[in-house]
């Protein structure tokens, strides 16, 4: 039973799992299958998420920065935590006092790093990003030898792992960009074997890549979005159908609720919310929802999306304002206070996806999940 809360954000556990073990089949027992849990488990929240993937079968969880990383390790998890982002200077003493794995892409984090190990007495694991075509995080190819050289330097850093990140591998249904930056890959990972450095964990597969080319898994795939239930495109979908693939069974994990918090008659005429960008049509009936952009639920969707009551579907009219929204429910009888409201989710015949509203406001599945709001609570179902 949820409780009567205002606003909430419900957690699949067993679409969660399901996720999980589709991807863990893919990829096979031998490899690790990292759980991106950065930006609140891409708003699923991390710790409910966390919990449910390493139950499930995840090897690693994946985190953006020492914050996310250090919220972990305080709630209990003692499993390997990978931090992908930047950590600064100042924060890498932690980073090595709570075990956090470190993804390094600077000669002076390296050589900070080897000056706390020692004052620390404990190693630090670090991966090394290798830039093959990205260009946001990573040490260039001719570089990376040297940088794993002075880093070998120091008998107190653990050259664990070597990663990098696929570009537009979501973004398109050529893929001929993923396999140059394969390629790059490869090539870096070879010359360094010729120069007899060992790597134990390579890895640059993503959720797209791992649906669609099995030669990125590597030792460890590190996936998101598929994790949550959707897919890393529409393009990712056609590729998997144009190479003959049938697509991997995913379950969307996550929906938001709300209640209404009023019922209002509105004669024709009127105009609805901040700037008066709405007149009805006709005398409708309006439900006052008390969720707004502060939330997460964007402004761009103002006018546009619709929200489902008792399965129906209930147009937004007028702006979406900080706090509220408000919906027609003019042809949808017996509705009343109070009632449960999905923004994003299903009910019967009907469903509102967080495709959807990317579409609408013109982004993509990730960010419209992320940016629910930490504070709504996460329930899990
Ligand atoms: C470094 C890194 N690895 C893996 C992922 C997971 O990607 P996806 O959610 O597409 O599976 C991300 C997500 O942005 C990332 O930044």
């Amino acid at each position: 039973m949820v409780p009567k809360l205002l606003k909430w954000v419900e957690i699949d556990s067993s679409a969660l799992s399901h996720n999980i073990h589709q991807f863990r089949k893919l990829i096979g027992e031998n490899r690790k299958l990292l759980v991106m849990v950065k930006a609140n488990a891409y708003g699923h929240g991390m710790m409910e998420v966390s919990d449910i993937a390493l139950r499930a079968g995840a090897d690693w969880l994946g985190v953006d920065s020492l914050e996310e990383g250090l919220f972990l390790r305080k709630k209990g998890f003692n499993c390997p935590i990978l931090t992908v982002g930047y950590i600064p200077f100042e924060g890498l003493k932690e980073a090595v006092t709570n075990d956090l794995r470190i993804t390094v892409y600077n000669l002076e984090a390296v050589s900070q790093l080897a000056t706390i190990c020692r004052q620390l007495n404990k190693k630090a694991l670090l991966h090394v990003k290798v830039e093959t075509g990205t260009f946001r995080q990573g040490v260039s190819g001719e570089e990376v030898l040297s940088f794993i050289h002075k880093i070998q330097e120091f008998p107190e850093l653990v050259l664990e792992g070597l990663s990098s990140h696929f570009a537009n591998i979501e973004d398109t249904t050529d893929h001929s960009y993923a396999q140059f930056q394969l390629k790059n890959f490869n090539n870096i990972f070879h010359e360094l074997k010729k120069n007899n450095i060992k790597i134990p964990i390579k890895h640059i597969s993503c959720s797209a890549s791992a649906i669609l080319f099995p030669e990125t898994y590597f030792d460890m795939v590190r996936a998101g979005i598929g994790i949550y239930g959707l897919w890393p495109s529409k393009e990712t979908y056609l590729s998997c159908l144009l190479q003959k693939r049938k697509p991997l069974l995913l379950k969307p994990v996550l929906s938001w609720k709300t209640r209404i918090a009023q019922i209002k008659k509105v004669p024709k005429a009127s105009f609805i919310g901040y700037g008066c960008t709405y007149k009805t049509t006709r005398a409708t009936v309006l439900a006052v929802l008390p969720v707004g952009y502060y939330d997460g639920y964007s402004r761009g969707l103002s006018n546009s999306s619709y929200v489902l009551i008792r399965g129906q579907r209930a147009p937004i009219r007028g702006r979406v304002a900080m706090d509220f929204i408000m919906a027609d429910i003019t042809d949808i009888p017996g509705i009343n206070l109070e009632d449960e409201v999905i923004l994003i989710g299903s009910d019967g015949e009907e469903a509102i996806t967080a495709d959807d509203l990317a579409l609408l406001v013109e982004t993509i599945n990730y960010e419209i999940v992320s940016r629910i709001n930490p504070l709504i609570s996460r329930i899990i179902v």
